[in-house]
């Protein structure tokens, strides 16, 4: 079986009004985060009650055309968990969980309140039950005060702190995109290690994965790999151009491969996870 995909340069409204099936079985949403970053193509600094009247249109609308049972993953700031789960109940969604992505950087400090560590990424379905959940056990090193060793992993719970950000430092490593002076490309983009936790636990081969914001195509780099369909929207030209040729040369950054042996224990992995490589002998850890 092989997966399409489809990369459309547009704005993700005009596109979700005209889209007429009703065939999404997942769908992440990455926002702009209203944080007054310099995006080129649009207003990063919308008045706050605009702004998510604008993500509720999105919500309502990915609601409309997705599969009963499917999923939505939608990451936002933590200061904003109330909004989101507002727009969730107000839209139609089943809330599942509020998954905690805990970042690798040591936080900024504050001086009236802890510092900030996670974002989150709320987990929501069309209709009660997910159509797909597939439970996945990952090896995770026992910590340090277990005496006992885990022989078959463990599963995920909602807090995700093995997977690394991709900061401006070093530890962005090859996967960030940069241009020739070095610098990263775009500054949201998310690490493929999150994207296949996403698609791995709430898809299955065939299905069609939806990207409203999809930025440098994290999620049809993934979702093709995985051989799910993928549908990307962006609005940016030059972004468009950078997930055209992220996509036509897989890059090594890029490649899921290195996680296979992570999610070795995981019950159902030959079906939900086609590998036609052998897994890279080197194990790549995710913390
Ligand atoms: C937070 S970034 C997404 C990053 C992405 N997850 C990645 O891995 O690269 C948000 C993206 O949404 C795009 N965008 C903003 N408004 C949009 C709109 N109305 N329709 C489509 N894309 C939009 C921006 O150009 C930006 O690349």
């Amino acid at each position: 079986m092989n997966a399409t995909y489809k990369i459309l340069k547009e704005d993700c409204l005009e596109w979700l009004n005209n889209y007429q099936e009703e065939n999404i079985h997942l769908t992440f949403v990455d926002p702009p985060f209203r944080q007054g970053k310099d995006y080129r193509l649009f207003d990063d600094n919308l008045p706050e009650e605009e702004y998510w009247d604008w993500l509720k249109e999105v919500l309502s609308k990915v609601y409309k055309i997705t599969v009963e049972g499917g999923a939505l993953y939608f990451m936002q700031r933590e200061k904003n968990t109330e909004n989101v789960l507002r727009l969730l109940r107000e839209t139609g969604w089943t809330f599942q969980n509020l998954i905690i992505w805990k970042k690798k950087t040591s936080a900024v400090p504050s001086e009236i309140r802890y510092s900030k560590q996670y974002q989150i990424i709320a987990f929501a379905t069309k209709s009660r039950k997910p159509e797909v959940f597939n439970k996945l056990r990952i090896d995770l090193p026992i910590p340090p005060e277990y005496k006992n060793e885990r022989p078959n992993g463990v599963y995920i719970t909602d807090v995700w702190g093995d997977i690394r950000e991709l900061t401006s430092g070093y530890f962005a490593g090859d996967e960030a995109i940069r241009d020739g002076k070095g610098d990263r490309f775009h500054t949201q983009q998310s690490p493929i290690a999150l994207l296949l936790r996403i698609i791995l636990s709430s898809s299955k081969q065939g299905d069609i994965v939806l990207d409203p914001f999809s930025g440098t195509g994290t999620t049809l780099i993934v979702a093709h790999q995985l051989k799910r369909n993928s549908i990307g929207i962006e609005i940016d030209s030059e972004n468009v151009k950078i997930i055209e040729n992220r996509l036509n040369n897989l890059r090594c950054a890029d490649d899921i491969m290195k996680y296979y042996n992570y999610y070795r224990y995981s019950p159902n992995l030959k079906d939900i996870w086609p590998a036609e490589k052998t897994p890279l002998a080197e194990q790549r850890r995710l913390f």
